[in-house]
């Protein structure tokens, strides 16, 4: 049986809590490391589950992966394997992030089919579409993505949908390519941009980072470099929603306020007090939070990675909040959750519509997925009672020192076997 985490509400958030790098981009981070022979090091690395699985589908590729609490240290290989087979990357979803380092590298990659959140479907068409533009063959054979080039050559490719996965995959094979590359309608996130740092650290020639038109002039060759990741804006405003939902005073350090732009007004809407500084945020809530509407969009957008917190917010708020995911269709199946906590919730297609409750009540709950988990611990901290949420292993592989941290923060949660 996993563990569980039992939560019992009623406690008002305070302190300070400090936010390592981003899962969303250590990740990927990790997998670029594959383009440039030698030793690459990432600092403000995670601790979570994810990075050592990271680190396996890399060893299984060739690569040494020596991790150090938040250091990690990647040593390639002059010529990487290219098949990244079930076994490794069935664990988690980024695994796929290997195949553009790989076609770039080996001009060939078979990467198994991976596993990972139940967050609705993830198809891998535009990342496919993308390494077809740049001259490759690809097809989905017996579970896995088989791509393979005779030589990779720079060209347009214009995405039907800003997607990260399908935006980082591309660059990193149009790096090492023949030419120019231009990917329009490329995601904006901040993960986007710290690997583009980071490749441009490395010797790649990109411009437009953090725009939606990325151009990339194919160089030779990149060589190893030393990187800090970037602070998990996800995790940071996590913090912040609970201390809304607590009626708390909530720091968080390790974050770049601007990219949480939209989700701390929404905060400041909801009723909050919310001071921004160079590396953080302090959020204060005296009353009930005020309902909010939220529509997720990619980067600048509401992130979808925080619609379940949004949803728990709206489960107590004053009034009614209509919550519209437009990334993840699936995202929704965890409401079914929060209404076992008593939410007043109604999902209609893309919309749930949620009228908030003075109270909610505890209830044995389950994670789906790591941002539904951390929506019902928050949830927990608000209910009546103790909540038991089950299969806890899923918010491990996004949220470092989860209860340490929220034990820090006064709030009352225990891990048990
Ligand atoms: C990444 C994040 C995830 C976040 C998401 C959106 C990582 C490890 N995960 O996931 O936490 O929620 O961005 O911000 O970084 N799509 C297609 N075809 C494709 C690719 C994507 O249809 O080839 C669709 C997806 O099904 C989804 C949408 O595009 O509906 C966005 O997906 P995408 O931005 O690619 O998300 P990920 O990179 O998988």
């Amino acid at each position: 049986m996993s563990d569980r985490f039992l939560v019992s509400g009623g406690a008002r958030l305070s302190g300070e809590v400090a936010v390592g790098g981003a899962k969303n981009s250590v990740l990927k981070l990790m997998a670029a490391a594959l383009l440039a022979e030698g030793t690459t090091r990432l600092t403000n690395s995670p601790e979570i589950a994810d990075v050592p699985l990271m680190a396996d589908v890399l060893r299984g590729l060739g690569a040494v992966v020596r991790i150090d609490h938040d250091t990690v240290e990647i040593d390639a290989p002059a010529e990487p394997k290219y098949h990244a087979d079930f076994d490794a990357v069935k664990q988690f979803r980024a695994s796929v992030c290997v195949l553009g380092p790989l076609m770039a590298r080996c001009h060939r990659a078979v990467v198994a089919l991976p596993g990972g959140d139940a967050i609705g479907s993830r198809p891998l068409d535009m990342h496919q579409a993308g390494l077809r533009a740049l001259g490759a063959h690809s097809s989905i054979e017996h579970g896995c993505v088989v791509a393979e080039a005779d030589t990779l050559v720079g060209a347009p490719v214009a995405l039907e949908f800003p997607s990260v996965g399908a935006t980082e995959n591309i660059l990193m094979a149009a790096v090492l390519a023949d030419g120019v590359t231009t990917i329009d309608n490329a995601a904006r996130e901040p993960e986007v941009v710290d690997l583009c740092v980071m490749l441009q650290q490395m010797g790649a020639r990109i411009d437009g980072a953090g725009t939606s038109t990325l151009t990339v002039t194919g160089v030779d060759r990149l060589h190893p470099t030393t990187h800090r990741v970037v602070g998990d804006r996800i995790v940071g405003a996590t913090w912040g929603i609970a201390a809304v939902m607590t009626r708390g005073d909530v720091t968080v350090h390790g974050v770049v306020p601007e990219h949480l732009q939209l989700v701390l007004n929404k905060l400041v809407d909801a009723g909050a007090q919310v001071d921004r500084f160079t590396d953080g945020f302090r959020v204060r809530q005296e009353n009930r939070p005020v309902a909010v509407n939220v529509s997720t969009l990619p980067f600048p957008g509401f992130p979808t990675d925080l619609q379940p917190m949004a949803i728990g917010m709206a489960a107590i708020a004053d009034g009614m909040s209509v919550i519209t995911e437009n990334v993840f269709e699936a995202r929704f199946r965890f409401v079914e959750e929060m209404v076992r906590l008593g939410a007043d919730a109604r999902t209609d297609g893309h919309h749930a519509v949620v009228r908030g409750s003075e109270r909610l009540s505890s209830a044995p709950v389950w994670c789906s997925d790591i941002r539904a988990g951390a929506g019902l611990v928050l949830a927990g901290l608000v209910a009546d009672g103790v909540t038991e949420v089950h299969d806890v292993e899923h918010i491990d592989r996004g949220y470092p020192r989860f209860v340490e941290n929220l034990r820090s923060l006064g709030g009352a949660i225990e891990r048990v076997g």
